[in-house]
């Protein structure tokens, strides 16, 4: 079993959660770099910019210098947000290396990704599943939600 540590990326590790990322889209069948070739740039300034203004938080999973795992929560921008102050939070980018599964290091991720939600005074956390992560979510106790789409 490997030690493996779980906290938030310095600013400097914010290409990480990109690399990671990538792997994930990867492994989906989707790779991010045919889409755009500096996704990369944008990413790490989204996250990393929202990150530092408080608003979202990128957590990686460390094996030794490596960074295994990630999960990225932010705030919605929402109008209940406002006029409520019943903010919600929305989770992005959760992935762990195939050799590091099945060690409960997600889970962890999600549990420091549901603390940080909670401490933002958000009232519900919302993400969208892959089937690999259904499972996970669940047992956290996810409920399946009514929200819809069409796609244009
Ligand atoms: C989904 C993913 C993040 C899970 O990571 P992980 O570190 O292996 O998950 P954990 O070890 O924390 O799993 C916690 C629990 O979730 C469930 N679980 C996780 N992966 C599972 C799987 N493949 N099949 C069934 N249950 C699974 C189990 O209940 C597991 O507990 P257990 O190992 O005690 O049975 C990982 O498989 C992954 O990166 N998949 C590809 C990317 C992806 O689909 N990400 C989710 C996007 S929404």
């Amino acid at each position: 079993v490997h030690i493996i540590d779980c906290r938030s990326a310095r600013f400097h590790e914010v290409p990480m959660a990109a690399e990671l990322r990538q792997d994930m889209a990867v492994e989906m069948g989707a790779n991010f770099d045919d889409l755009s070739v500096d996704w990369r740039t944008a990413f790490c300034r989204y996250f990393g910019g929202k990150q530092a203004a408080c608003r979202a938080e990128i957590f990686l999973a460390f094996h030794g210098d490596e960074a295994v795992g990630c999960a990225i929560v932010s705030i919605i921008d929402d109008y209940r947000n406002v006029v409520f102050n019943t903010p919600s939070a929305f989770v992005n980018a959760v992935f762990v290396r195939p050799p590091y599964r099945r060690q409960g290091i997600a889970r962890r991720l999600m549990e420091l990704v549901i603390a940080w939600a909670r401490e933002h005074g958000c009232i519900r956390v919302r993400l969208r599943s892959s089937d690999d992560g259904r499972a996970l979510y669940t047992t956290m106790g996810f409920n399946v939600g009514r929200e819809m789409e069409l796609d244009l």
